[in-house]
């Protein structure tokens, strides 16, 4: 199978999994993460197919977001070998989309990893970041902001990730588009704790 249909049916099968989520991590966020990693994976030289397609099925398997994340793992490469991937690059794309997630606080170790971590990371802050963040926090019953309490609300989440993110990019096409996303953060807080 020609790559572009393989994309194409990738894209179907995420839009399968992830179109009813709530927590910010709906198909279109899936579907930016690709395109942003592509769009970098062209500036950065890397493996344009592994790049996209690794962005695309980056948040499949996590254990936020699925209860048994085994079997989901191993249906994508069921699927993946489906549409005649060669094992080679179901490989690479299973080792560029393994370390992606922020929680495990790992650096991915190949150039496409480092893209689509740098992606992902994108998709987390500025306005779309904004909006995700508080989308996550009311789907798991949190506060918009405590003014005392020391809880986890969605304002404290910008401390503890969003406002650490654009130190943490690796490329230089991403790193420049972090730093006006987290300018756009910073203009927002001030305004909220104004309004508060
Ligand atoms: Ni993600």
């Amino acid at each position: 199978m020609e790559k572009e249909k393989q994309l194409q049916a990738i894209q179907v099968y995420v839009k399968e999994i992830f179109h009813d989520d709530a927590t910010g991590h709906d198909y279109f966020h899936m579907k930016r993460v690709a395109e942003m990693a592509k769009t970098i994976a062209k500036q950065e030289n890397a493996d344009l197919f592994v790049a996209e397609a690794a962005g695309w099925l980056h948040d499949i398997g996590d254990h936020k977001l699925f209860d048994n994340p085994t079997k989901v793992i191993n249906d994508l490469y069921s699927f993946l070998e489906s549409i005649q991937v060669s094992s080679d690059e179901i490989e690479k794309v299973r080792i560029a989309a393994r370390d992606v997630s922020f929680s495990k606080g790992k650096t991915p170790t190949t150039i496409e990893g480092k893209i689509v971590q740098d992606a992902d990371r994108l998709d987390a802050i500025g306005a779309i970041g904004i909006a995700r963040t508080f989308a996550y926090g009311g789907a798991k019953g949190q506060l918009i902001f405590h003014d005392s309490k020391q809880e986890s609300t969605s304002i404290r989440h910008f401390y503890d990730k969003l406002l650490k993110l654009k130190d943490l990019i690796h490329t230089a096409t991403a790193k420049q588009i972090a730093n006006e996303r987290h300018s756009f953060m910073e203009t927002f807080l001030e305004q909220f704790y104004e309004e508060w």
